[in-house]
């Protein structure tokens, strides 16, 4: 039985990126596993919500994992600000990062352009923050989308880091994963390549998406005129509509409208109807549950205090080791 960890910072409601990039892999993977999920909301303060923001997205997306299929009579569904060990072995793995190899993070970069503003000390050691939450639990696998990679590959530095310095064999060294295939990317409507709601709310499909939100967003997806060359190469905006395509419909559509790009003929209208289809199937079981369950605060509550006692169980476990190994001994 491995350990298995992932978590999702709340930021609004989950999408199609957030479900085929992390969560479908726990649905699969926690009756065979040890698993924790939880909701990152001390990594969503980089960004300075609202405090009625970040308690309702909280909410939100507990609401939206158990909608998703995470039981959480099975795998341990839990809230990052719950378990306070997490700060403290943030703190202690902060002493052996290093500012030079977080300043040369990509997302840090990224956020460096796109919030100059708002350069906070939380941004530049997010990823020792993703790093104890993983070790925490001495996790061996964290399935992420594409996008995480980097993070992963700095956890796996710190464990071993750790592990050398004091020479102990302690944090197993974690791995991205999404099934032992690649990690993926699922593109967005609007053109780029990564779905995420800081591109646009028109290019991100949600779990909780109503039929008629979907036909809309999809009919809309950039397109262009149409292929002119028998076997062109896709612009980014059309292979991102074939992607969306592999990943909901199935394999002969995917092929018909393939075809149809390669011998010039394709009606990207007809190809948007059918992705719209396909997302209104995927996502309906979902949008059902999500309803149910969002007016239920007492079973929420249930949830989330029992996922906290179970995390934090775990979680002291390695602490109270860690203290130990680096001399924190009460005199
Ligand atoms: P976050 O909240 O940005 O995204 C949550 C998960 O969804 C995946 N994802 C995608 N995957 C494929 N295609 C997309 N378009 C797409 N958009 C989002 C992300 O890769 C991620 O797996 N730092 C993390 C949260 C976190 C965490 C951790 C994850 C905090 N501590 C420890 C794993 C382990 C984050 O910001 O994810």
């Amino acid at each position: 039985m491995e350990i298995i960890l992932s978590g999702i910072r709340p930021t609004g409601n989950l999408h199609l990126g957030n479900y085929f990039g992390a969560l479908k892999n726990f649905v699969k993977l926690q009756h065979e596993n040890k698993c924790f999920f939880f909701i990152a909301d001390y990594h969503s303060l980089t960004t300075h919500p609202t405090p009625a923001d970040l308690q309702g997205n909280v909410k939100n997306v507990l609401v939206e994992y158990i909608a998703a299929g995470l039981d959480p009579e099975v795998a341990t569904l839990y809230i990052q600000s719950d378990v306070k060990e997490v700060c403290e072995l943030y703190l202690l793995l902060n002493m052996n990062a290093y500012v030079g190899e977080l300043q040369r993070v990509a997302s840090f970069k990224e956020k460096i352009r796109s919030q100059p503003d708002n350069v906070n000390a939380g941004l530049l050691t997010y990823p020792t923050l993703m790093a104890a939450d993983i070790l925490m639990h001495r996790a061996a696998k964290v399935p992420v989308g594409k996008d995480q990679e980097q993070h992963l590959e700095m956890s796996r530095n710190f464990a071993n880091r750790f592990n050398n310095l004091y020479k102990v064999d302690l944090f197993p060294i974690p791995i991205a994963y999404n099934f032992g295939n690649d990690l993926v990317k699922v593109p967005g409507l609007d053109g780029s390549t990564k779905m995420s709601k800081s591109n646009s709310e028109a290019s991100v499909i949600y779990l909780c998406d109503s039929p008629e939100d979907i036909r809309k967003k999809v009919m809309r997806a950039v397109s262009d005129s149409g292929p002119t060359i028998p076997n062109q190469e896709k612009p980014q905006a059309i292979s991102n509509l074939f992607d969306l395509m592999k990943t909901l419909s199935s394999q002969d559509a995917f092929d018909y409208f393939n075809e149809q790009y390669d011998k010039c003929t394709i009606r990207y209208g007809d190809m948007k109807k059918q992705i719209t289809e396909d997302a209104i199937k995927f996502t309906a079981p979902f949008r059902e549950k999500i309803l149910e369950l969002s007016s239920n605060n007492e079973y929420l509550h249930k949830v989330a205090t029992m996922g906290a006692e179970k995390a934090r169980e775990s979680a002291s476990k390695t602490l109270s080791q860690v203290r130990e190994i680096i001399g924190i001994k009460s005199i």
